[in-house]
């Protein structure tokens, strides 16, 4: 078939994974977790005691990362060298620390260059999610979608996601703080030229799905 990434960007928070998986489910596209890519290299640098301020060291070790990701959005697995690390790169201390490797500029780009290969690998038919898609990964993706929410809605979707038991000071550390370390680096809070804004603020999960839907249905 004909290239189509859709290139979904969005603060934590926001759905991005779980209306990203379903649109690729329908439009039967592979699929590509790249916050999955950050919070694996941030499992694999605690794993091995590395400092994370060491810029060179954590840009090291994105090169040797023996990442294994799935691109299907039916199938989710994580693995850094034959283990298993799905469940665990979603914990409270992985998304504490992976800002910090997430800022280092030489792992970035270590990242992104594994990302534009894997996009080509599945012939550019792919649904692509992160924070710098749609301006710097694939800025000349078929359809660029920021997808935003409110604050509150952020928090309540994150608390729902990790199972109702954080406080408000710790879903605020979880979601705002780590959008704010996080917005160094990328810009994802506003909608870059030509990349089309969904506010999925008072819209019900299906609701977002069938708007991006509409939105690519528009585009090809
Ligand atoms: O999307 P998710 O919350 O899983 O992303 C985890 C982290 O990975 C983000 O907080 C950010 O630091 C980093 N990230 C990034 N660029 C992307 C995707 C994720 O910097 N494209």
């Amino acid at each position: 078939g004909k290239p189509l990434v859709v290139a979904i960007d969005g603060p934590s928070g926001s759905g991005k994974s779980s209306v990203s998986k379903e649109v690729a489910r329908r439009l039967k596209l592979a699929y590509l977790d790249t916050g999955a890519m950050y919070r694996a290299l941030t499992w694999h640098c605690l794993k091995t005691g590395l400092d994370l301020q060491d810029g060179a060291a954590v840009e090291q070790a994105s090169k040797e990362l023996a990442l294994e990701l799935s691109t299907s959005a039916n199938v989710e697995y994580v693995g850094v060298a034959g283990v298993d690390i799905t469940e665990e790169i979603r914990e409270p201390r992985i998304s504490s620390a992976v800002s910090a490797v997430a800022t280092t500029l030489g792992a970035r780009n270590e990242l992104i260059r594994r990302q534009r290969q894997i996009i080509d690998q599945h012939h550019r038919r792919m649904v692509v999610e992160g924070r710098d898609i749609t301006t710097v990964v694939v800025p000349n993706a078929e359809v660029r979608v920021l997808l935003t929410a409110s604050e509150e809605a952020r928090m309540r979707r994150r608390g729902l996601q990790l199972g109702g038991t954080q406080t408000k000071e710790q879903l605020a550390a979880q979601v705002i703080h780590r959008d704010a370390k996080d917005s160094t680096v990328v810009n994802f809070t506003q909608a870059a030229d030509g990349v089309i804004t969904l506010d999925s603020s008072d819209l019900d999960f299906d609701e977002t799905v069938e708007t991006a839907l509409s939105i690519v249905g528009k585009v090809i």
